[in-house]
């Protein structure tokens, strides 16, 4: 059975980006453009991928780690000296070798898999993915015989004007046999307008041989998009959302409003859950069924179970869990997990915590490393004191444990199971299971001070 493999071309400094950032690495989605191609290319069935890099090569390399094989591309002198690169790391690859851009954020693993078929199906050594373009312009035309064959691609600056009339473009995206496509590049040349060597000329150097050259026309073009600006960047960041809004809505999501709600790619929401408007979901965040989520929320990497509901608030690296209610205006931040039947209310600060099944916080907290049990009680105004100046120290807050409002726990302290601490206490020793902690200076009432001081 034959093997698929794709090349992804990134070695291109993207200069109308304007950036220090490599052009693949601008984020869209959620997620860096080379990424979507990889993670399409994977999709597809590629076993291997390898990107070939050039500008930022260390920081393309580094973002995409352990997923892919990378080549370096040390002189940008065409999309054809691109692939060459690849050859001797291929030379034992028995297979297809499909070739990507890392600019095409918008590609989906569907195409290609149409395109990895299609070129099986014809037998061919090569196959190139087309596209109607209303407006062809600076793309390379798709030239082909009386017969519809194709027989070359001809790139914008190169093309007579009568190839220029043709708007069946090159989108840049080809299955090769492994072993005809380094062949023809081996005859490849540089004699074009831009003095660089055109992976393009594969196809009529192929066609020349007799070779069976194919082509098939991707349905929409929009997918095949090649993004070279922040203008083009942005556009596709508007088909990329509403195309994730729309798989999730298919999915039983309600979305109240797309245009004003941001979910990257990854992310997973399950069926009756609401997502109210100005809402982010990024990165790998993950929510349950049945949750309310919005409005005004931003959620990174962070895991809600089911029929939860969080309204205005901003969470990153956290973990929530079933039927716990979070907002308004809730900052939960790293390392927080709450568990089951949790209560977060307003103006509430949570910090690499453990809050405890059933235990609430409802108003005005700051919670910061803490282990907190169930069913605990936090009065309004209650302070971790975590941090020394020099030194972070954790709290304990045993099960059922009840925290009186306006109360300062210094840390490192324990409050023991089903203990009651006096509101308005700062507590610098243990409380015992079961006592009441009391830290406050006792109140006396002067008779009569207040007409005395009148007098
Ligand atoms: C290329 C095609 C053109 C097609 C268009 C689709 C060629 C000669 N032309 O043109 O037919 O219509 O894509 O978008 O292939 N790259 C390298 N190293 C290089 C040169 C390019 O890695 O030396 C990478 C770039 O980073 C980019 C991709 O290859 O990701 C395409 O290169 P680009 O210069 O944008 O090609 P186009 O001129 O757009
Ligand atoms: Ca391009």
């Amino acid at each position: 059975m034959s093997q698929l493999l794709s090349v992804i071309l990134a070695a291109g400094k993207g200069t109308r980006m304007k950036s220090q950032l490599p052009k693949v690495l601008h984020r869209v989605g959620g997620k860096a453009m080379v990424q979507h191609v990889l993670d399409a290319a994977k999709g597809a069935g590629a076993v291997r991928n390898v990107v070939v890099i050039g500008f930022g090569a260390e920081s393309v390399a580094t973002s995409l780690g352990n997923q892919a094989e990378f080549v370096v591309q040390a002189e940008q002198l065409g999309t054809g000296h691109a692939v060459m690169q690849a050859k001797e790391l291929l030379a034992d690859f028995d297979g297809t070798v499909m070739v990507l851009c890392g600019d095409t954020p918008l590609l989906r693993a569907e195409l290609l898999t149409k395109l990895y078929t299609e070129h099986r199906q014809a037998q061919a050594v090569a196959t190139v993915l087309t596209a109607n373009m209303p407006d062809p312009t600076g793309y390379g035309r798709v030239i082909r015989n009386s017969n519809g064959q194709v027989i070359k691609i001809v790139e914008h600056k190169d093309a007579t004007p009568e190839e220029r009339l043709v708007t069946e473009v090159n989108t840049g995206i080809y299955c090769f046999e492994r072993s005809a496509l380094f062949a023809a590049l081996a005859g490849l040349n540089c004699n074009n307008v831009q003095g660089e060597y055109y992976l393009t000329d594969v196809m009529s150097i192929l066609a020349s041989q007799n070779a069976k050259v194919w082509a098939t026309a991707a349905e929409d073009f929009q997918e095949t998009f090649g993004i070279n600006s922040r203008a083009q960047l942005a556009e596709a960041e508007k088909i990329l959302r509403k195309r994730k809004a729309v798989e999730l809505m298919d999915n039983g999501v309600t979305i109240m409003d797309i245009d004003s709600t941001f979910i990257d790619a990854d992310v997973t929401i399950g069926a009756d859950t609401i997502i109210y408007p100005f809402t982010w979901i990024e990165g790998a965040s993950s929510i349950g069924s049945g949750c309310e989520i919005g409005p005004n929320t931003r959620l990174q990497n962070t895991t809600v179970g089911d029929q939860s509901t969080l309204h205005f608030v901003y969470a990153h690296d956290c973990t929530v869990a079933d039927q716990v209610t979070v907002g308004p205006y809730v900052h939960l931040r790293p390392g927080t997990s709450l568990a089951t039947g949790v209560k977060i209310g307003n103006f509430v600060e949570v910090k690499n915590s453990e809050v405890g099944q059933g235990s609430k916080i409802p108003h005005l907290s700051y919670i910061g490393d803490t282990d907190m049990g169930q069913k605990v009680n936090i009065g309004s105004g209650t302070i971790t004191v975590n941090y020394d100046g020099k030194h972070k120290h954790r709290t304990t807050i045993e099960d059922g444990a009840f925290i009186g409002c306006n109360t300062n726990l210094v840390a490192p302290v324990t409050i023991g199971q089903g203990a009651y601490v006096a509101a308005g206490s700062t507590i610098t020793k243990n409380v015992p299971a079961t006592a009441l902690g009391v830290a406050r200076a006792r109140q006396s009432n002067i008779e009569g001070w207040v007409s005395k001081r009148k007098e």
